[in-house]
């Protein structure tokens, strides 16, 4: 731990100038099995691949001539300003990336200026975050109880000033990750398949979500939504984020890319309530890829935990800042001076031209630069 921690100090005074270094970094500064838990996903790794392979296989359809010269990126989600339509979403055991963990992440989101989905399952817990680093922010729940125990947290998370709740729907039961059971790896966090603790996580149901809505006066975020059925439902019980996404293709193996899930559920939507989306978003021409689809902003999880791991919060700032570039210069060359002026005539689907995988979205990883 010593060595990672003095690894991580030594990137952190780096300066990375691209995305790559970002990447080289992590897995320089990261053991096997923490680096594996970050990249890996269920069974045959089949959904994270084919969710890289929907961000790719959707292309520009840009405008030329438009003036361009003030770029207008910020936007807001359930009151909070968002200096880029990014959110970082919940990562358990985000301390084997850094050892500040959910603080670390908190720093980030902070200082740049996007919001933080905190986990339940990472260190430190969400009441020491809060107080570590006030301000808004979003938590994250695994149900390891009963309803009374669920109660009990969204009421401490509420009293310690998170201003959002968020139910991870897709982890009914907890999936088989092989990199890690290959190796007998069991995050932090304790989760493995066959944990007993998931027995009430299997029992959630739409009547989970509507008791949250009808006793807690907190906005609440439903994030695994992949079809349209279920984004009608999230909005027929007011939920307050519709949050597309296959938990990054470590869930159910063989889903949809998250992108091309995204435009049935953003029409399902009909403009009732924000849609968020993750899912293989590495690059800031995913995410406007993304905005034109209708998303409201887009989740970047293990971008999240790779810039950790290549420096703790100030690397994460740096990714971010890159981010930040990337779609700026996307819109402008899109011929989009506003985040409303993006548009679903702005993409079209095509084959892909690159071999995806976890890491496609950085082809000089290869090279020697
Ligand atoms: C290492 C790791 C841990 C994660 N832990 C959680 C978690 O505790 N709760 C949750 O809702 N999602 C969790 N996720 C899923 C992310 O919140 C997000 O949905 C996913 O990373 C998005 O895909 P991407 O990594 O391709 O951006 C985790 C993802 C990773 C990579």
């Amino acid at each position: 731990m010593t060595e990672l921690i003095t690894a991580a100090t030594e990137q952190t005074l780096q300066e990375f100038r691209t995305l790559h270094e970002i990447v080289r970094a992590a897995q320089k500064n990261l053991e096997r099995n923490h680096w594996d838990y970050l990249i890996g996903g269920a069974d045959t790794e089949t959904a994270v691949v084919r969710n890289r392979a929907g961000v790719d296989s959707w292309v520009f359809r840009p405008r030329i001539l438009n003036d361009v010269s003030q770029i207008q990126a910020s936007t807001e989600l359930l009151g909070t300003p968002l200096r880029i339509p990014v959110v970082l979403p919940p990562i358990g055991s985000v301390q084997v990336f850094d050892p500040l963990g959910g603080t670390g992440v908190a720093r980030a989101a902070a200082e740049f200026g996007v919001l933080q989905i905190l986990s339940s399952s990472c260190l430190p817990d969400f009441e020491e975050v809060a107080a570590e680093v006030p301000g808004p922010r979003i938590y994250q729940l695994y149900l390891m109880g009963d309803q009374g125990w669920m109660d009990d947290n969204i009421s401490r998370a509420i009293e310690a000033g998170y201003t959002g709740f968020c139910l991870t729907a897709d982890t009914q039961t907890y999936s088989r990750r092989e990199r890690d059971l290959l190796k007998g790896f069991t995050p932090p966090s304790g989760r493995r398949p066959g944990n007993a603790d998931f027995a009430h996580q299997a029992r959630m149901t739409w009547d989970t979500v509507a008791h949250i809505k009808s006793d807690f006066d907190i906005p609440l975020v439903v994030k695994g939504v992949n079809v349209a059925e279920d984004a009608r439902r999230c909005v027929e019980l007011d939920v307050d984020v519709v949050y597309v996404s296959n938990h990054g293709g470590r869930q159910l193996d063989h889903t949809r890319s998250c992108i091309d899930a995204l435009p049935e559920v953003v029409n399902a939507v009909d403009g009732r309530k924000p849609v968020v989306v993750d899912g293989g978003f590495l690059r800031g021409a995913d995410v406007v890829k993304a905005l034109c689809l209708g998303a409201s902003a887009v989740g970047m999880g293990r971008l999240e935990g790779l810039a950790m791991a290549a420096g703790g919060s100030r690397a994460l700032v740096q990714a971010l800042e890159i981010i930040e570039r990337e779609i700026h210069i996307s819109m402008a060359l899109l011929g989009a001076d506003s985040l409303e002026s993006l548009s679903p005539s702005m993409v079209e689907k095509t084959t892909p031209v690159i071999a995806p995988g976890v890491l496609s979205a950085f082809q000089l990883l290869s090279e020697d630069y």
